[in-house]
């Protein structure tokens, strides 16, 4: 199957292909918008694939009576719609066993540890819960006696909601689990092509020796989003943009992009280079707030031809949570020193994608005259996450002809569904059997995920002080025109997506 792929990022302590060992994963939150979404598919896409062993369960944890017969019925229903054979559901459906219990009383706790027994088997527990009940889940598990000297427990992001209870959920973990078995999880590390950003890098000469400030103007990360707040309004309101998407996905991509070389493609060389990342950001604080940062929040408008309501309208009230966020930044090493890095994310945007985008220093002197081209566009290199993944180098071009010398931009464009033949893996496919494995690579450790908070906390505090109200944007735009501004008044532009 997906050889090249599934091998990429594997340590060498790990060799490719290692088989899952037999285990037990105990979902908390097996009813909620996650699990139904993304772990059961990923799981049964796995289980169809025959990577899971045939002893193996997923115990999924309920708070309701109801919900013990319900949960296999909304499973059954999820994978169907995903398209997935009435025998691969119910070969899917052996392997699931319902729990109920309430994960704030540790008496509940009993029924958790009859059902997964005594057995050698590795043991994850996935807290896909609001991170307050990260504490109490651990202590009642470690209570209740249910934690094996291998047992692993998966945290969800935003792990809390500012360095202070980031560190309170980390130490009250690390009580009870040590760092190597706790798995903190970005689905984004996952991705296929985020995967791939360290391939590009670190396989190919031509890319990482310019990889500086010698040779590149500006980078531009995006992620946006069409989708408004979805049946998950109780957490994104109390969150919001910042703590839901970049305090996590997208601090991730910037790391990832500008790590120095790791000496190997192994968790702790790998985590030890984004740390380095994460304490060269240079702080903004104070009035800086305002002048590097824009926060928006959507209003009515439209998205394919199709009206869509406003935040506050889809929430039933008025809110000053930001759905919208745009930043400048800039990491104070010798390699990135003067390198603006442009951040910008969103929910209810013109259109779906997400991308790196480098542009390169332009030549510095033209030896075409003015009737060749208009101008001569820096070099840039595209790489997509989402939709179209891959990877886009944008050239100057001779037009063919035997007339005037026409010189223009054209798109160098290696696309993942043209240059594989593999099946792209869902992002939760490959971060659940590396659970499993025991592979931490593509994990957060407790101090990339602190440190990220520590540069994010004073942003949103500079917001309380400074920029209270996000600014308004119409569903379908890109944004508030402050983020256009943000960029514009340093004589740049944000990356045209349909070049891609
Ligand atoms: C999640 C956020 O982590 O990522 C969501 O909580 C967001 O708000 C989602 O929609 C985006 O993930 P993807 O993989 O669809 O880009």
């Amino acid at each position: 199957m997906d050889a090249i792929a599934d091998g990429a990022l594997r340590p060498e302590s790990i060799p490719e292909r290692t088989p899952v060992p037999p285990f037990d994963l105990v979902i908390f939150g097996a009813g909620g918008d996650l699990a139904m979404r993304k772990l059961f598919p990923a799981l049964a896409q796995r289980s169809r694939e025959g990577v899971l062993p045939d002893e193996s369960r997923i115990l999924g944890i309920v708070r309701k009576q109801e919900d013990v017969e319900g949960l296999p019925k909304q499973i059954a229903k999820r994978l169907a719609d995903e398209g997935l054979s009435k025998s691969d559901v119910q070969a899917f459906l052996h392997r699931v066993t319902v729990v109920m219990l309430d994960a704030v009383k540790p008496e509940t706790y009993g029924a958790l540890k009859q059902a997964l027994g005594g057995n050698g088997r590795v043991r994850s527990f996935y807290l896909s819960t609001p991170p307050d009940l990260f504490i109490p889940i651990c202590e009642n598990l470690a209570a209740a006696d249910i934690l094996t000297p291998t047992s692993r427990v998966i945290l969800e992001k935003p792990l809390g909601r500012d360095l202070a209870s980031a560190r309170e959920i980390n130490d009250a973990v690390a009580r009870i689990l040590p760092e190597d078995r706790t798995y903190r999880i970005d689905h984004y590390l996952g991705k296929e092509t985020v995967q791939n950003l360290l391939v590009l890098r670190f396989a190919n000469t031509l890319f990482e020796r310019s990889w500086s400030s010698r040779d590149i103007d500006n980078v531009q990360i995006t992620v946006a989003e069409t989708v408004g707040l979805e049946s998950r309004a109780g957490y994104y309101d109390k969150a919001g943009h910042m703590r839901d998407m970049v305090q996590n996905h997208l601090m991730q991509l910037l790391t990832l992009f500008a790590i120095e070389p790791p000496n190997m493609l192994e968790a702790g060389a790998v985590r030890d280079e984004k740390i380095k990342v994460l304490k060269a950001l240079r702080p903004i604080v104070g009035p800086d707030v305002q002048r590097y940062t824009v926060r928006g929040q959507y209003v009515a408008g439209q998205i394919d031809g199709q009206r869509v309501p406003g935040y506050a309208e889809e929430l039933g009230h008025l809110s000053s949570t930001e759905t919208f966020v745009a930043l400048r930044c800039e990491i104070d090493t010798w390699r990135w020193a003067g390198v603006p890095i442009y951040l910008r994310t969103g929910k209810r945007m013109a259109q779906r994608y997400s991308e790196i985008a480098v542009t390169f220093k332009p030549v510095p002197h033209s030896i075409f005259g003015a009737g060749s081209c208009d101008r001569l566009d820096a070099n840039r290199l595209v790489i997509r996450l989402q939709p179209n993944d891959g990877v886009q180098l944008q050239l100057m071009m001779k037009v063919p002809g035997s007339g005037r010398l026409k010189v223009v931009p054209r798109q160098l464009d290696l696309r993942y569904s043209t240059a594989f033949d593999e099946r792209t893996p869902d992002a939760y496919e490959r971060l659940l059997t590396d659970v499993i494995r025991g592979d931490q690579t593509l994990f957060m450790h407790r101090d990339e995920v602190e440190q990220a908070w520590t540069w994010v906390d004073p942003i949103i505090a500079g917001w309380h002080d400074y920029s209270p109200h996000p600014h308004r944007y119409a569903a379908g735009s890109w944004g508030p025109s402050q983020a256009i501004g943000l960029i514009e008044r340093e004589g740049r532009s944000w990356a045209d997506p349909d070049l891609v």
